[in-house]
């Protein structure tokens, strides 16, 4: 029967004699044998046991501690906080420290002493205990209280408050930061806190869609206002009535459109292309951008009259190369969110891999450590994931003496990495690289590479 007052504790041995001197050994414990693998994991599974005894001889081989240490491997792949103490024959020191090496928390000889075992057990039980307590309060304490978002940095927290205090507001809100620093997170997040949070939330690209069709998305059409207008279409303005529209990469809109834009934000009316009748429309209008609106509008590439309108509040989102302390954060929480979607199990990072995280500058930011450690999860072998999964041990070397190859193997490995690192995201690559979009494009091709968005 299951008392669920007593700590549950698995004992793996096959000798039926020490199964019963073990069964009277551990007070306070509620026990569950097994003589073997399948019916040990089984147990584990069932019954999430924080502690295992795990004799090393099992069979079909008791001689042989190969069973037990597969046996313990497989433990610590299903859960690998488990402090799993093994216990083995009196002079096979050679595979307890072999066990201890693949993870095992502590290792007992035979023969057994009931209470020095049940000392060990209790000690390993309470770290336990000490360390899920520390990782709660871990997961609570990196989660900035905003849906999504996590941070403990200084400038994370400061984005974060703002956030807080503006959501809930009416105001036209401008989030600025690098490609990849969670802009839209931000957005979404203001959206969730305000009254509005029930109506919809309309996110519109400026620089994903081309200029002749952006004012068509955004303010719609009437029936035959063009070649192919069939019907009459409502705008995206129009249909984020009542909710928020969130303009993004605002930097790239079209001067002609920014006229319109400011129209629209002074009187909060619309008309569709080909209409007469104006439209009133109730919506909270955030923008974003990762370029520097301020240098647009001295190349008079930005309209300052509308900059001042969308930027009643600004929130920065920082770049991930100042937030201290959250590289590891989000790569531990993207590594066990990855981990479950693939089904995998992995004991953290290596050492190496830690200290590449931290020091590395992350041009392409949250995103960038994201799509690295999706990939990683994929590809690694070993427990943790070391800085070889992480792609970083991969330099960029020429691969031969003569000058043209030499130079080719560089432009393809740079364009390679600049798309990986902006996630195929061809203006943000470009941009990157110090050459236009098209001169990209014409590279790509020159060099027989396939193009972005199928590489
Ligand atoms: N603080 C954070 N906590 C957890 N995930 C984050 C955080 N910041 C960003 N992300 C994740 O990083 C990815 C990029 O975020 P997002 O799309 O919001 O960035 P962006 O600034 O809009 O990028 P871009 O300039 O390329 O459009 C998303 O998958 C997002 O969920
Ligand atoms: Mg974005």
């Amino acid at each position: 029967m299951t008392d669920t007052t007593l700590k549950p504790l698995l004992v793996v041995e096959d000798n039926p004699g020490l199964q019963k001197q073990l069964k009277w050994a551990f007070d306070g414990y509620q026990i569950y044998i097994a003589s073997e693998r399948v019916s040990a994991i089984e147990l584990l599974k069932q019954h999430k046991t924080p502690v295992v005894t795990l004799d090393l001889g099992l069979p079909p081989d008791p001689t042989n501690a190969s069973e037990g240490l597969a046996t313990l491997d497989e433990i610590l792949a299903i859960a690998p906080h488990t402090k799993v103490i093994v216990v083995t024959g009196n002079d096979d020191k050679q595979n307890a420290l072999k066990a201890i090496s693949l993870g095992a928390y502590d290792f007992y000889q035979k023969p057994i002493e009931p209470e020095m075992l049940s000392l060990i057990v209790n000690r390993a039980y309470s770290l336990y205990e000490l360390e899920e307590e520390n990782r709660l309060l871990a997961s609570q304490s990196s989660s900035s209280g905003l849906d999504g978002i996590y941070g403990t940095s200084p400038k994370m927290l400061a984005a974060c408050h703002m956030v807080e205090k503006v959501g809930p507001s009416e105001a036209t809100t401008l989030v600025i930061g690098e490609s990849g620093t969670g802009k839209e997170l931000i957005a979404r997040a203001l959206h969730q806190l305000n009254p509005r949070a029930k109506k919809s939330f309309i996110a519109l690209n400026c620089a994903a869609i081309p200029d002749n069709l952006l004012e068509s998305e955004l303010f719609g059409y009437e029936k035959g206002a063009f070649t192919g207008a069939v019907k009459q279409t409502p705008g995206r303005i129009e249909v984020a009535n009542g909710g928020t529209i969130f303009l993004d990469e605002i930097g790239d809109m079209p001067m002609p459109l920014q006229a319109k834009m400011l129209r629209f934000l002074q009187e909060r009316v619309i008309e569709r292309i080909g209409g007469r009748e104006t439209i009133a429309v109730d919506v909270r209008i955030i923008c974003a951008t990762h370029r520097n609106l301020r240098q647009l509008i001295e190349d008079n590439l930005f309209r300052e009259d509308l900059y001042y309108r969308i930027s009643e509040i600004t929130i920065e989102a920082p770049p991930l190369r100042d937030r201290e302390g959250d590289k590891l954060l989000l790569a531990q929480i993207f590594l066990d969110k990855f981990s479950q979607k693939n089904g995998r199990s992995f004991r953290g990072f290596t050492d190496s891999a830690r200290a590449e995280i931290n020091n590395y500058a992350w041009p392409g930011n949250v995103r960038e450590l994201e799509n690295k450690i999706k990939r990683s999860v994929v590809l690694a072998d070993g427990k943790r994931i070391s800085s070889e999964d992480l792609g970083f041990a991969e330099n960029i070397k020429p691969l031969s003496l003569n000058l043209r190859e030499a130079r080719e193997n560089a432009e393809r490995q740079i364009i390679q990495r600049a798309l990986e690192i902006y996630d195929n995201n061809v203006t943000h690559a470009s941009e990157a690289m110090g050459i236009s979009r098209p001169s990209l494009y014409k590279l790509v091709k020159k060099l027989g590479m396939p193009e972005p968005g199928k590489l």
